[in-house]
């Protein structure tokens, strides 16, 4: 089968195609899933440059990318509740990686069903970016209705879905974006989207509960003075960020639940949320989608498409 893989750290140039064996039988209460469409994140390419070794020590070669939607092959001689034929969507563990190939071996705890009329590349989109917000405003944040919250990079995998899980949580929801994304975000529920590379930020997102941090730098240091007294700033981006002036902090760090990514499915498939695609690519050309994230300014998700 076909997989992305590196076989040295670097930038995306150094991910190459190659044919590798096929999987084993799955084993206990793993899956064999036949990959449909996988969806990148920023932790692709961290990891792809190697500044993961130590959260995610990796083995080289390493396929790359977490984040699949597929169909189960086979199921181990444990599994009970997926069966081959089934439509699954789910995240694989960073330090394994493999979401870039054809097929995974996954255990079935890490997967959830798939609901009829949501397409692989759209479930593909889900696991870390939806997971990431859910985490960032529910679990670490405690957001509820009425708060005030900034959500940063609002137009991103992680913002777009924060937006929409935050205005449906009953917030008052402040999004940063650049102007030509403005249309996107107040689409998604933002009730006010301010221009990150103006100064309206300042005059316009004031006495705010809760800020969800997905940009760092010069966007934190910009939030500080917007938030109120014990109000509090979730960072997805920086590990070690501590408070300020009595403006608490926390790091928010994404590990994958799948009753979690069940309760995004059920938003999705019920139409309250939905999925903002940036581009699809083929798995030939899974190299020019990292490069494309890699920019920065990628409008929603990133999804590769395996072949048939
Ligand atoms: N801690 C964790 O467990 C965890 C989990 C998931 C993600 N993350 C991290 O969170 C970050 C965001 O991830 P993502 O998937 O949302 O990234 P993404 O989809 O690549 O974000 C792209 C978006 O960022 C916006 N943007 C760029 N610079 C900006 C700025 N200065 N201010 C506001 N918006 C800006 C762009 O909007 P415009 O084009 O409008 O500029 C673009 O839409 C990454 O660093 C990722 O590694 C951490």
């Amino acid at each position: 089968m076909k997989a992305l893989r590196i076989h040295g750290f670097g930038t995306p140039d150094r991910a190459v195609l190659d044919d590798v064996a096929p999987l084993p039988a799955p084993a206990a209460a793993q899956v064999a899933v036949h990959i449909e469409a996988a969806g990148i994140n920023p932790l692709d390419l961290k990891m792809l440059a190697g500044h993961m070794q130590t959260v995610f020590p990796v083995k080289l070669p390493y396929t790359l990318a977490t984040d699949f939607a597929g169909v189960v092959q086979a199921a181990g001689p444990q599994a009970t509740r997926f069966r081959p034929g089934d439509r699954v969507v789910g995240r694989l563990e960073p330090t394994a990686g493999g979401a870039l190939a054809q097929a995974a071996l996954v255990s079935e705890l890490a997967l959830s069903p798939l609901p009829d009329g949501i397409a692989f590349e759209q479930a593909a989109a889900l696991p870390t970016a939806a997971g990431t917000a859910w985490l960032a405003l529910f679990g670490v944040g405690r957001l509820q209705a009425g708060l005030r919250v900034l959500i940063h990079a609002a137009a991103g995998g992680v913002g777009g879905f924060a937006v929409q899980l935050a205005r449906q949580a009953g917030a008052h929801v402040v999004a940063t974006a650049s102007a030509g994304n403005h249309g996107l975000v107040k689409a998604l529920g933002a009730h006010e989207v301010v221009d990150y590379r103006t100064g309206e930020l300042e005059a316009r997102a004031r006495d705010l509960d809760l800020v969800i941090d997905t940009v760092g730098g010069g966007a934190t240091e910009r939030s500080w003075p917007l938030i109120r007294p014990a109000g509090l700033l979730v960072s997805v981006v920086d590990h070690a960020i501590q408070g300020q002036d009595g403006v608490r902090a926390a790091f928010a760090f994404f590990q994958h639940d799948a009753p979690v990514l069940d309760a995004i499915l059920a938003r999705l498939a019920s139409g309250q949320l939905q999925v903002v695609l940036d581009s699809i690519h083929p798995l030939e050309e899974a190299r020019a989608a990292l490069v494309h994230l890699a920019g920065g300014h990628a409008r929603g998700k990133v999804i590769v498409r395996m072949p048939g």
